[in-house]
């Protein structure tokens, strides 16, 4: 009987001992990857002036969901306040206190926004430049010259840290924790494509889309996040769980009142239709056409 305890005794022993090396382990691999020094220097931009290309880029502030995470005035919102998964607040854009506006210069907005690399070379954490990395020079510059103009809010957010899942998910790869790991950061900058309702510009657009319907744009639970309902839907034409049966007008309502043609609500947590809402016409034009132009899928293929 003694015996057997001792072994037992030995077992636990080397499984707490197996399970101390795996924890240092992702936690050495995940502070390399945090701490990694990507050198990333993007070409100079030219930013556009005045007060409509200020508005645009307000506007774009708004639609691509910058707010969701940086807050209305900038400042920056706690997005993961979680002792497993971390404690991540996001930047604060403004040039008051702790505010990166302060310090930044024109590169070191490009090289955040489409990069997700902050001015130290380090990749930036959950920040999505993965949705941000097509963004034209047009739009890039106005909403550079917009956040530049943000009124300084003081504000100086804690410092990150990643907690245990969070780094279980880095090093397996299975949650987009760090975007610099997934942009080709040597490809040219992104074309221009001329505005217009056209289903080229709808594709151009619909890079927002797509990191919650996902690629193929047919929905379903976002790999990484649990489950947790409503999910995406399904956007392709297709007629049985997709747009195949809808109107440009159905389409619209969605994006401007957050409502479907059978009446009922679209959670405006889930889908950020209020920020939608601020889309242009001709923006939600080329969307549905492009949407309309992929090919139908069944519900939950991504
Ligand atoms: C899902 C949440 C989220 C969204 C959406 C988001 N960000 Fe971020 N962003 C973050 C977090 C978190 C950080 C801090 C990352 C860090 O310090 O490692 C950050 C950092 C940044 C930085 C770097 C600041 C610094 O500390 O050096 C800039 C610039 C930035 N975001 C701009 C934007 C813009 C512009 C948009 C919209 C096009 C946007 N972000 C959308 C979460 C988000
Ligand atoms: C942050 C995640 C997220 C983003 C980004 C997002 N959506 Fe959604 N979308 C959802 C979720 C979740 C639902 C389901 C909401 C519900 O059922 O209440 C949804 C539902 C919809 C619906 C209703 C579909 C149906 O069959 O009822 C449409 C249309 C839609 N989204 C279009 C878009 C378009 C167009 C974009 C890009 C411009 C977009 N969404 C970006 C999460 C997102």
């Amino acid at each position: 009987m003694k015996k057997v305890l001792k072994w037992i005794g030995w077992i636990a022993a080397g499984v707490v001992g197996l399970l101390i090396v795996a924890l240092l382990g992702i936690y050495v691999a995940s502070s390399l990857r945090l701490n990694k020094i990507y050198q990333v220097q993007p070409e100079a931009l030219t930013l556009p002036t005045g007060d409509a290309a200020v508005a645009e880029g307000s506007r774009q502030f708004l639609t691509r969901g910058c707010i969701d995470c940086h807050g209305e005035n900038g400042a920056g919102k706690m997005v993961i306040d979680d002792l497993l998964v971390g404690h991540i607040m996001a930047s604060n854009l403004t040039s008051g206190q702790g505010g990166v506006g302060q310090t930044y210069t024109d590169i070191d907005w490009a090289r955040a926004i489409r990069h997700g690399i902050g001015p130290d070379g380090k990749p930036l954490v959950v920040m999505p430049s993965i949705e941000y990395k097509g963004i034209n020079d047009d739009d890039l510059g106005a909403l550079i010259a917009y956040l530049k103009t943000l009124p300084p809010v003081d504000q100086t957010p804690p410092p990150i840290t990643v907690g245990p899942l969070g780094r279980i998910l880095l090093v397996g790869k299975i949650a987009p924790v760090l975007s610099a790991e997934q942009i080709d950061h040597d490809a040219p900058p992104p074309a221009a494509v001329a505005k217009g309702p056209t289903a080229e510009y709808g594709h151009y657009l619909a890079q927002t889309c797509i990191g919650c319907h996902g690629e193929g744009l047919s929905g379903g639970p976002i790999p990484g996040l649990p489950p947790d309902p409503p999910e995406p839907q399904n956007l392709t034409p297709d007629h049985e769980t997709g747009l195949g049966d809808w109107t440009e007008a159905d389409f619209k309502q969605v994006l401007r009142q957050g409502q479907r043609p059978d009446g009922s609500e679209v959670n405006p947590v889930k889908m950020p239709w209020p920020a939608f809402q601020h889309m242009t016409d001709e923006e939600i034009s080329a969307l549905w056409l492009y949407l309309q132009s992929v090919p139908a899928k069944p519900f939950g293929e991504r």
